[in-house]
């Protein structure tokens, strides 16, 4: 059931329901961290595995030293600068998290999110949520309330409604070792932005059920339909003269496709807007029953690097 009755959605949380939640990136399975219940929902509703862990949502920074210790002065820059936002900083847990929560792991991922019925919602509880992306293990994160209740229908007592997501991608999730500050997940923050205030970063590599960043399996983010990502889509289309096309395009093409569906992300080439409709498009091109997706790569600078890395993912066969 999709609603925007908050009151119902703060009653559900707190007798240990899980709840479809909006922020600015996609929609969570939000629930009660010191729920035992509630995080076997969340890993039971998702069907993910439980050495995968869970990002942790508090509602203000003053909050970050209840679920995480020892932190160091560049995520402290980070957290003023980003917060609330798109920005998931991966800290030294504190012994009051649930090891559930972070799947056993010594670190706690920890965000605020820059949504205001998601604020409005922490605001009235007094515990943090956990939430993973809405979204069944390893398909595409849900950018609207219709997306969350198409994967989940009766599963959840409410989806609660927020909009479409305004970033419409994941955030970044950032963590420290020693001196070194290393970025685990590109995300709706691009590594040159954290770069301007925090000095070089490393990219995490994308080691296929890489320890440190369980979440990153490489197949990932993938619609129904086969995704060819290609620097040349004019040449790949060719290649399918029977097949039920649908192109996925950064920018207006010099040259109009004959192709059952094309879908321009940002007519006039702007990276923000492209991103922000991303997922979406997947998910329209996967309701249309397209037989292969061939999706153009961007640029590989800003928030083009963080769409590509979906776009990869979402390409690895089955
Ligand atoms: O934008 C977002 O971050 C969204 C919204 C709902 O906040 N959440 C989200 O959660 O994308 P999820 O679970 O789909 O992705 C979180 C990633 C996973 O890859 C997980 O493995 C990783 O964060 N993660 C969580 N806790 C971690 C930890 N303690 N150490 C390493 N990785 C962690
Ligand atoms: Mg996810």
């Amino acid at each position: 059931m999709i609603s925007n009755a908050i009151e119902l959605a703060v009653e559900l949380l707190k007798k240990e329901d899980i709840i479809g939640f909006p922020t600015e990136t996609v929609y969570g399975l939000a629930g009660n961290i010191y729920s035992e219940k509630a995080i076997d929902t969340i890993y039971r509703t998702k069907q993910r595995p439980s050495f995968n862990p869970l990002i942790v949502h508090i509602k203000q920074i003053e909050d970050l030293n209840k679920v995480a210790i020892e932190i160091p002065e560049s995520a402290k820059i980070l957290a003023k600068l980003f917060w609330p936002g798109p920005l998931t900083l991966l800290l030294k847990k504190h012994a009051s998290v649930p090891d559930r929560i972070t799947a056993g792991k010594p670190t706690v991922a920890v965000r605020i999110p820059n949504h205001p019925v998601a604020l409005s919602l922490l605001h009235q509880l007094d515990f943090p949520l956990a939430a993973p992306s809405a979204n069944p293990f390893s398909s595409i994160s849900p950018t609207s309330a219709e997306h969350v209740e198409n994967y989940f229908g009766d599963k959840l007592p409410m989806v609660l409604d927020g909009g479409v997501c305004k970033a419409g991608i994941e955030s970044t999730i950032v963590g420290f070792h020693d001196d070194e500050i290393i970025i685990y997940r590109l995300g709706a923050i691009s590594k040159e932005e954290i770069e301007k205030i925090v000095g070089p970063v490393s990219l995490l590599n994308k080691n296929e059920n890489a320890p440190e960043a369980p979440g990153m399996l490489s197949r990932h983010y993938a619609p129904k339909s086969t995704l060819f990502l290609t620097t040349n889509v004019l040449e790949q289309v060719k290649l399918f003269p029977n097949k039920k096309i649908g192109l996925l395009l950064f920018k207006q093409p010099e040259k109009e496709q004959d192709v059952a569906c094309q879908i321009i992300l940002s007519p006039s080439g702007n990276l923000q807007e492209a991103t922000s409709k991303l997922y979406a498009s997947l998910h329209e091109l996967d309701s249309m029953q397209i037989d292969i997706i061939l999706a153009e790569r961007f640029p590989d600078n800003g928030l083009g690097r963080t769409i590509n890395d979906r776009l990869e993912r979402a390409s690895k066969n089955r």
